[in-house]
């Protein structure tokens, strides 16, 4: 057997966040406010924000994108993460969650690094005219336009620039051989026309729900 990447049992996963989670309780606070929610596990896991953070500082980042901001934890993580000047534009649709996202980003004191504009992405994506305007782009939102959205973020980023897609892994359903759900076949797709991209340079990372990194050429 090669070697190749661990399983983390729940010791060692715990482990992992026990010697390498720098977390805040504002942080803590909103990840508890938002397990309460039916829809708690669309919000990536602690260590996931924390990573995207590093991103940030490590490709230098001043303007983001992201597509799906829920309570705002991603975009919160990122946004402590960006110089003073740095702006993140995020897109969603209206639902309770707006607020919540909204609240903890005024009391994190990053309010005004975040705009959010509620609406279908693909909308929103739509309006945005500048082509490599953007150094990362995150994409959380709906699985079944991950390959649009794709096309979008190689528009809106600068050569060296950074798309990070979520839930690539799509805890194991991407294995089906012939899916049903038009999320998993999307990302099925996502995942096999990446591997093949002349445009980008590229990894899948094991983390949280599966991570992709797409460095624009
Ligand atoms: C997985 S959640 C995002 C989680 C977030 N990144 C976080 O860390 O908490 C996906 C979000 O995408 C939004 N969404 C789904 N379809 C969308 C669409 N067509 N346009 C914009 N937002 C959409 C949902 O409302 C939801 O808030």
């Amino acid at each position: 057997m090669t070697t190749r990447t661990l399983n983390l049992d729940d010791a060692l996963y715990q482990y992992m966040l026990d010697v390498s989670l720098r977390d805040s309780p504002l942080k803590a606070r909103l990840r508890a406010e938002t397990a309460l929610l039916p829809t708690a596990r669309w919000q990536v896991a602690a260590e996931q924000g924390q990573f995207l953070a590093l991103l940030v500082k490590l490709i230098g980042a001043r303007r983001i994108l992201e597509i799906g901001t829920f309570t705002g934890y991603s975009a919160l993580c990122m946004a402590e993460a960006l110089p003073v000047d740095g702006s993140i534009l995020c897109c969603d649709l209206p639902g309770d969650y707006n607020a919540t996202a909204r609240s903890y980003w005024r009391e994190a004191g990053v309010e005004s690094r975040i705009e959010l504009r509620l609406g279908p992405a693909l909308e929103t994506l739509a309006e945005l005219d500048k082509p490599g305007s953007f150094d990362l782009v995150f994409i959380d939102a709906d699985k079944a336009n991950y390959p649009t959205y794709l096309e979008h973020a190689l528009r809106l980023l600068r050569v060296g620039g950074l798309a990070v897609f979520d839930n690539v892994l799509w805890s194991g359903r991407v294995l089906e051989a012939n899916p049903e759900s038009e999320d998993t076949r999307a990302i099925q797709r996502l995942n096999r026309a990446l591997k093949v991209d002349e445009r980008v340079d590229y990894s899948l990372l094991p983390l949280g729900d599966g991570m992709s990194l797409c460095r624009k050429r």
